[in-house]
């Protein structure tokens, strides 16, 4: 048995001239829950369709549980539940009627079908509101039926693209209780998401990919103590925030400082540290300061110190 669910070596896929995965190359481990954390456009939900055996790649190999989905999409299927970034449920249809539909198309019938459904719709919270149309739900109970039709099969592996993105806190719980639950029931996880802090908090490991690369693959903990800065966030209220960046620059704390209208962003190893150095500046040429941040190193930062992108901007 080959002890990597996923394995994974210079994949690309271009559109036209335009590479949207640009050369991946990861291994994924039995058990592990494995985020791809990038902005819009990165080539997430590219690579999790090449996994998956819906788009061909370019070039590059892929190996899910030793097979290759290209060639081999059945028993790819057989094994993975997608639960992809767009919705597709039948809203005028109760969230059973919906999963019975599902559960038919993966070839689940009678006692078995009932018996899963039951089960699916237990571990997402929503039994209690199963019979009710779809239609009446929120934005995020959609998502947990949807997350709830990729698990009909008992898949070994589950790929989640972006199933927080406009949920509200009560789903996004609910969705991170069954991220948990399936982990604990050895099922191997790949998450794509843009939200840093949901990365941290759930994936053993992490691949930060922007334009369709890995630009770093690691622990959440290692990269934070790797990379990780600090940033304290100076809101300067008159004139003076150029001379202010330019004289934090010069301290031996700072690592950069970038400037947006009236904030500055200052990344330092160790923001308390730097915390002292920085007041001065602006004391001694008497800027007011109008507000202060101070964000302690995390994978937020980490992003940004990596590709100088704002994630919560895009
Ligand atoms: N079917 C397609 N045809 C043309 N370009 C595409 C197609 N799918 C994705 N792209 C492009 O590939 C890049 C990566 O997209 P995507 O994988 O959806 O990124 P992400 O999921 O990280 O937001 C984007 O520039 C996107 O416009
Ligand atoms: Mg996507």
């Amino acid at each position: 048995m080959e002890p990597e669910a996923i394995v994974v070596r210079d994949l690309q896929k271009s559109y036209g001239a335009r590479p949207a995965v640009n050369g991946i190359s990861l291994s994924i481990a039995r058990g592990e829950v494995f985020g791809l954390l990038g902005p819009n456009g990165a080539g997430k939900s590219t690579i999790l369709s090449m996994l998956a055996g819906l788009v061909e790649p370019t070039s590059g190999e892929i190996s899910v549980f030793g097979v290759n989905p290209g060639r081999n999409r059945a028993a790819i299927q057989a094994r993975l539940g997608l639960v992809p970034q767009d919705l597709a449920l039948y809203p005028t249809l109760s969230a059973r009627d919906n999963l019975v539909f599902f559960a038919r198309i993966y070839g689940l019938r009678g006692k078995r079908l009932r018996e899963r459904v039951d089960a699916v719709l237990e571990m997402v919270q929503l039994a209690d509101r199963a019979d009710d149309p779809v239609n009446t739900y929120s934005g995020g109970m959609k998502r947990r039926i949807n997350l709830a039709a990729g698990l009909l099969h008992q898949p070994d592996i589950l790929f989640l693209d972006e199933p927080t993105v406009g949920v509200d806190p009560q789903s996004r719980n609910a969705i991170f209780e069954s991220i948990h639950a399936l982990n604990r029931a050895g099922i191997t996880l790949l998450y794509t998401t843009h939200y840093m802090e949901e990365a941290q908090r759930l994936c053993h490991r992490v691949a930060i990919i922007d334009h369709g690369q890995i630009v770093a693959l690691d622990t959440p903990a290692n990269l934070i103590r790797q990379v990780g800065e600090g940033i304290l966030r100076l809101e300067i209220a008159d004139g003076l925030v150029g001379a202010v960046k330019e004289r934090a620059e010069q301290l031996p704390t700072v690592h950069s400082v970038t400037c947006r209208d009236h904030q500055l962003d200052i990344r330092v190893r160790d923001a308390q540290n730097a915390l002292v150095g920085v007041l001065g500046v602006a004391s001694q040429l008497n800027a007011k300061i109008s507000g202060l941040q101070i964000f302690e190193p995390s994978l937020e930062t980490v992003f940004l110190s990596l590709t100088g992108k704002y994630l919560r901007d895009e």
